[in-house]
């Protein structure tokens, strides 16, 4: 039941401190600050290939950034519709990973269960633990974030970066990448972000706001670096899904390659820009926009500097630990969208054409 919420979308935005909570506590104990064992062995892999769609897509290329940085394991992150059909080239060291809310999804269960047969470990993180993806893969990586009924997935998404990151961690330590006192210093970082995701659901009246001049615009551009980068892509297929307004993500480096050509008054950029190590590159793309006359509303930290350029609004969100960014940052991505279509009166649960559950191809 949606209790005190409009739609399911908004309440299941707002479970998000516990779904997420319950996740890591899946993966990672709290009270030791040490990652629990993950079923799977790391240190005799040398690759792990996701496979997954949509915003689970989205979710997977923000492991691929963790995987590779905390434990030095090469990751592929590919579209289930393209794996299953290109032959691609796999090794038996490599572990293939499904990434599912439903666990039934068409083309990620036969790629999964493809690479099953090509004899690669596999390994599936879902939220629907009795479902087909969940009994096919040797190893479940359960996410808890609890049934989701919004057709665009929220916390189910947030639940699957939370795994993850977790696994992530895991992998690092189990790869000796990570030591004792790093283990503990990200799994604590992973725990603080059920409050820094509860403080950013306070930015609900800031993105409110925004949204009557949102919800008039035809196209609309999300940037980001880094984690930030597939974030956006999710923010944008947030907005389309459910506001019906054309949106695209990019890499904020990737601007000046052909995107910046769409810049004019009526175009607002999209930035998400938390204090890391290519914040001062965002913000000089963000430069380069506002000079060319386009609407800038910067999602950012109140202490990060100042871009100076006119026109460049900012919102603020909650500093964190740049691990945790891309489970922040889903929460303004997921308001602006929801905030855009009830400004617009469309059907945030039930948008035209989409179905829960993609079970055929
Ligand atoms: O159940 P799955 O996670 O496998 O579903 C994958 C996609 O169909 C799903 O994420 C879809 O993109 C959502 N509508 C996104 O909001």
């Amino acid at each position: 039941e949606k209790g005190e919420y409009r739609h399911f979308m908004e309440k299941e935005i707002h479970e998000q401190p516990d779904s997420v909570q319950h996740t890591l506590s899946e993966y990672l104990d709290l009270v030791t600050g040490k990652v629990k064992p993950q079923g799977v062995d790391f240190a005799a892999i040398d690759r792990i290939q996701i496979v997954a769609c949509g915003t689970a897509f989205y979710a997977g290329q923000i492991g691929r950034y963790a995987f590779e940085k905390l434990a030095g394991l090469p990751c592929d992150v590919e579209i289930a519709s393209e794996f299953r059909y290109r032959s691609p080239a796999v090794s038996k060291t490599t572990l293939a990973v499904a990434v599912s809310q439903s666990g039934e999804t068409a083309d990620t269960l036969a790629s999964l269960t493809w690479c099953k047969a090509q004899g690669l470990p596999t390994a599936a993180v879902v939220n629907v633990h009795t479902s087909s993806m969940a009994r096919e893969a040797s190893v479940l990586w359960p996410t808890h974030a609890g049934p989701e009924i919004g057709v665009a997935s929220t916390k189910a998404f947030t639940a699957q970066v939370a795994a993850l990151l977790a696994l992530a961690v895991a992998a690092g330590v189990a790869r000796g990448r990570i030591d004792a006192a790093a283990e503990a210093e990200l799994v604590k970082a992973l725990f603080e972000s059920p409050r820094v995701i509860a403080e950013a659901l306070r930015m609900d009246e800031t993105i409110r706001a925004v949204t009557q001049e949102l919800s008039k615009a035809t196209d609309v551009l999300f940037l980001g670096r880094g984690p930030m980068f597939p974030l956006a892509m999710e923010g944008a297929l947030k907005l389309k899904e459910i506001s019906y307004i054309h949106a695209e993500g990019y890499a904020a480096g990737e601007l000046k390659h052909g995107p910046i050509a769409l810049i004019d008054e009526e175009t607002p950029t999209i930035a998400l820009a938390p204090l890391d190590d290519v914040f001062d590159k965002t913000a000089s793309n963000l430069q380069e926009i506002a000079a060319r006359g386009g609407p800038v509303i910067m999602i950012t930290p109140e202490n990060a500097p100042d871009p100076h350029g006119v026109g460049i609004r900012r919102i603020d969100a909650p500093d964190c630990h740049p691990l945790i960014a891309p489970l922040v940052y889903a929460v303004p991505m997921q308001l602006l969208a929801y905030y855009t279509a009830v400004q617009k009166g469309t059907d945030v649960d039930q948008p035209r054409n989409l179905a829960k559950s993609v079970t055929v191809e």
